[in-house]
């Protein structure tokens, strides 16, 4: 019996799961993402071109892949019927490769119009979200509102869309907001439409059947373990578990049929939006990794906020996603820097823990151990033992620290740009 293997990151979100999921897409038949939706941003990079997914599973470029959307995705039609159109332009015909959970839920016009109100009237304490009406349409879910992909093939779907519609205007009425749907609305039944020739199925059943059958199933996250609803640093977090168990509800799929966990992260730390980031850097540093790493969400399109690696919270998201092995991403935004750091620990009122807090904002001070940087260029670099004795340094001091394996390194955005080592 087949499990399912998942990619997911570590940390706030775009440690690059695009890149990793592609380049693995050729080992699995089969790529199911199980959370987030839109206000994911997943980058890919092929034969001199990027490209970027927001709903869609990364492995729809490789050819024969079967590429799942799962009951846990909350799905824009405008927006995904948007990203197929330019996925079929440039790699034809996706209708027999994309499949889309019946159980996924919509987010309708008026839910992105709840999210901008919710978000306008916070003031200084906004999320700082995508606006994509993630919170609103996973709050529709778990209060019992919502509609889904299936509801589409029913014919109250109107009457039942018009209703929630009706419910949304008395929200957005409570806000000091103005807001015009008219033309979103009348793009977004059309993306409903056109979304009738893809095949909304049972996932978790299909998921289930293909692992029975042996078939190799990857599940790719979005956002981050520190963007998790439960776990990350509330409120400043998306609305859905971005954890391995997350995998288990957003798919269907029992926990003791996942496999192997690979835990992404890049050798520094980024984030996007508000909230607590005890190593940022607010010095040319910062800016350094920001310019050299094209710091710019794939979204949004805001400069991400830049800093060194937490050791306290990669070690806290490994712990509750039973990270099997872990990737590091961006080694070679590193080259240049004559030094790098890594917190080690957080000191907190005069006291040190190494243990991610309930309380994370400005009254966490990182303690760093510094490294010698390898000042030279590893884009190049394809085996292990070619890269130079400073980066496997830092890198086994990850591996000791974190008690996984460092399997893979990228060192450029390329699909080829890539170190894998043997499993050891
Ligand atoms: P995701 O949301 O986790 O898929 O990550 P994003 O695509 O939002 O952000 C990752 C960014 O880093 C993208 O622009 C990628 O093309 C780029 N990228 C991925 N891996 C590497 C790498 O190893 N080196 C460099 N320099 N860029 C990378
Ligand atoms: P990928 O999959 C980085 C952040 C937003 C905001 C918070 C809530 O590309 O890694 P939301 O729109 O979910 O209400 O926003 O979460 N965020 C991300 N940051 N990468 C993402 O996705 C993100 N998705 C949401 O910036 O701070
Ligand atoms: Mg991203």
């Amino acid at each position: 019996m087949k499990k399912i293997d998942v990619v997911l990151g570590l940390q706030w979100g775009d440690e690059g799961k695009g890149k990793v999921v592609d380049v693995l897409t050729p080992e699995y038949k089969v790529i199911a993402r199980f959370q987030g939706g839109p206000n994911a941003g997943h980058s890919l990079v092929f034969d001199g071109d990027g490209f970027v997914l927001h709903t869609v599973p990364s492995g729809i470029f490789r050819p024969d892949s079967v590429n799942v959307i799962g009951n846990g995705v909350v799905i824009d039609p405008v927006i995904l019927m948007e990203e197929i159109r330019a996925i079929e332009q440039r790699a034809g015909s996706i209708t027999d490769k994309l499949l889309i959970s019946k159980r996924a839920h919509l987010i309708l016009p008026t839910h992105r119009m709840l999210d901008a109100a919710s978000e306008a009237a916070k003031g200084k304490g906004k999320i700082g979200s995508t606006l994509k009406g993630i919170g609103p349409t996973y709050m529709d879910k778990t209060g019992r509102n919502g509609l889904r992909i299936g509801d589409i093939l029913s014919p109250e779907f109107q009457a039942r869309y018009d209703a929630l519609k009706q419910k949304h205007f008395g929200l957005l009425s409570q806000y000091d907001f103005e807001y015009d749907i008219t033309e979103y609305e009348q793009k977004w039944m059309q993306a409903v439409e056109e979304l009738r020739r893809f095949s909304f199925i049972d996932s978790e059943r299909v998921i289930n059947d293909y692992l029975d059958r042996d078939v190799p199933v990857l599940a790719e996250g979005a956002q981050g373990s520190m963007l998790d609803i439960d776990f990350g640093t509330y409120p400043f977090v998306t609305s859905s578990n971005t954890m391995t168990a997350g995998v288990c509800t957003g798919l269907g799929v029992a926990p003791n049929r996942v496999g192997k966990v690979m835990g992404i992260f890049k050798a520094y730390c980024t984030r996007v939006g508000s909230g607590p980031f005890p190593t940022e850097l607010f010095d040319g540093t910062g800016e350094e990794l920001r310019r050299i790493g094209h710091e710019y969400g794939a979204t949004t399109g805001r400069p991400r906020r830049c800093g060194w690696l937490d050791l306290v919270a990669l070690k806290y998201a490994v712990m509750m996603n039973g990270v099997s092995e872990l990737i590091m991403m961006k080694a070679d935004v590193l080259n240049t820097f004559k030094t790098i750091k890594v917190a080690t620990a957080y000191e907190i009122g005069g006291k040190q823990v190494d243990w991610f807090p309930f309380e994370s904002g400005e009254e966490v001070k990182p303690v760093y151990r510094e490294f010698p940087g390898w000042d030279c260029d590893i884009c190049g670099v394809r085996e292990y033992e070619d890269f130079p004795q400073e980066l496997k340094d830092y890198i086994g001091f990850i591996e000791e620290q974190t008690g996984c394996p460092v399997r893979i390194i990228s060192v450029g955005p390329d699909r080829k740009e890539i170190v894998i080592r043997p499993e050891r």
